[in-house]
């Protein structure tokens, strides 16, 4: 049922309106942030509340953090406040609870066209426990709540369900990014043009069973890359050589080929190295991989294969990459494809946090229909798994 959106809220002139959004970006050694996709996707709902009048109350997860004081400093969300408020070009007032007094205060005393951030929602126990409670603080302090979360909307954490659940009776709606999201990915499960081709790549079949399943019940094509081939060869009695497979997989592997049949297509060849840290050994087998050698990438007639198949589409969904493209020695399989989807005239969507961050290092981004904020949520969307964050949403109406 499509939901209510940012166009749907009422005049919001001196409102206070709390916004969920996924700050969660990754971060090196250092805390420095090494990709701030998913604060730029946050940036039009900000804009445009506080254009409409309003004061916007952000409120997100960052990481993991254990619930260890020391080791959690590396989760405060002081680098994203700052990165936020370079990129708004407005004051970005942060605050370093999660609830209580001090975040009361701060709220209370802000005015149209204020930001506030809140801390790290998992600094408190009650977020990912979905506590009623917890949620019971957030929802007093206000008038609106906007999901823009895409990243998070497969998670029950109470900002994204308990908070919106006790905020019934006033406006609760999608933000620009949600919409998005769900509008090219409903496009894309409901009617997509034909050929449609999925590529899927990444280390692991078992993390993505379900989506695989879901996809080829409605794709044409289904191109295999990355180091779950070898898997897929493996249960084929391929030879894979020390190529990393999943070998309590190969019964699922068998059985998606077979669920698949013509539709699923595995590279013919193969970069190998003898080592993953020895480039210099690098060279492309056919056919099975002799022992002693380790898949890193697919090979130069599975690269021109691959490209035809996806220039011929007219609508890709790519998520995982080709080989271990984080090296670059290794990552021209996934860059040969991230071209031909920029070329080709297709609906192209890439999902999943790895090969958004690949398209984006090749410049190649702003050249798809649609790069996902999701990884999780992207791939258990294409599943068809009902979102509960979603249902706390008001729906259209008629
Ligand atoms: C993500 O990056 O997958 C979302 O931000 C959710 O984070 P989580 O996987 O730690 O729940
Ligand atoms: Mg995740």
């Amino acid at each position: 049922m499509p939901k209510q959106t940012l166009a749907d809220l009422p005049d919001l002139h001196g409102k206070r309106v709390l916004v969920r959004v996924d700050f969660n970006v990754p971060q090196d050694a250092a805390g420095n942030i090494t990709n701030d996709r998913r604060i730029r996707a946050a940036l039009p709902t900000i804009k445009t509340l506080l254009d409409r009048g309003a004061a916007v109350l952000l409120m997100s997860h960052l990481g993991r953090p254990k619930g260890d004081p020391k080791k959690d400093a590396a989760f405060r969300m002081n680098p994203v406040g700052e990165r936020l408020q370079q990129l708004l070009g407005c004051p970005v007032k942060k605050v370093d609870e999660v609830v209580g007094p001090q975040v009361e205060a701060a709220a209370k005393a802000m005015k149209p066209g204020d930001v506030l951030l809140l801390e790290n929602l998992r600094f408190h126990p009650g977020e990912q426990k979905g506590d009623r409670a917890f949620a019971q603080q957030f929802a007093a302090l206000g008038d609106a709540y906007v999901n823009d979360a895409f990243g998070t909307c497969h998670r029950e954490d109470a900002s994204m369900v308990a908070v919106p659940a006790a905020m019934a009776g006033k406006p609760r709606v999608v933000g620009t990014l949600v919409a998005k999201e769900l509008e090219i990915l409903d496009r894309l499960l409901s009617a997509p043009e034909r050929p449609f081709v999925a590529i899927l790549g990444g280390a692991k079949v078992s993390d993505k069973i379900g989506f695989i399943k879901a996809l080829l019940g409605r794709v044409d094509r289904t191109l295999i890359g990355g180091a779950m081939t070898y898997t897929f060869l493996k249960a084929q009695g391929r030879g894979v050589g020390g190529s990393k497979v999943e070998a309590d997989k190969l019964d699922v592997a068998r059985e998606l080929l077979a669920l698949g049949g013509a539709k699923i297509v595995l590279p013919v060849d193969h970069l190998i190295v003898q080592r993953l840290d020895a480039p210099e050994t690098a060279k492309v087998v056919e056919g099975d991989i002799p022992d002693g050698w380790i898949g890193v990438d697919i090979g130069p007639k599975t690269m021109t294969r691959y490209r035809e198949e996806i220039v011929a589409a007219r609508t890709v969904v790519w998520n995982g990459p080709m080989g271990k493209y984080e090296d670059n020695p290794y990552s021209k399989g996934t860059r040969v494809l991230a071209q031909a989807l920029a070329d080709a005239k297709a609906v192209t969507v890439v999902g999943g946090g790895e090969t958004a961050e690949a398209v984006e290092e090749f410049g190649l981004d702003a050249k798809m229909t649609h790069v996902s904020t999701g990884g999780g949520a992207f791939l258990e969307y294409v599943e068809g798994t009902p979102f509960k964050a979603l249902a706390q949403i008001d729906a259209k109406r008629a």
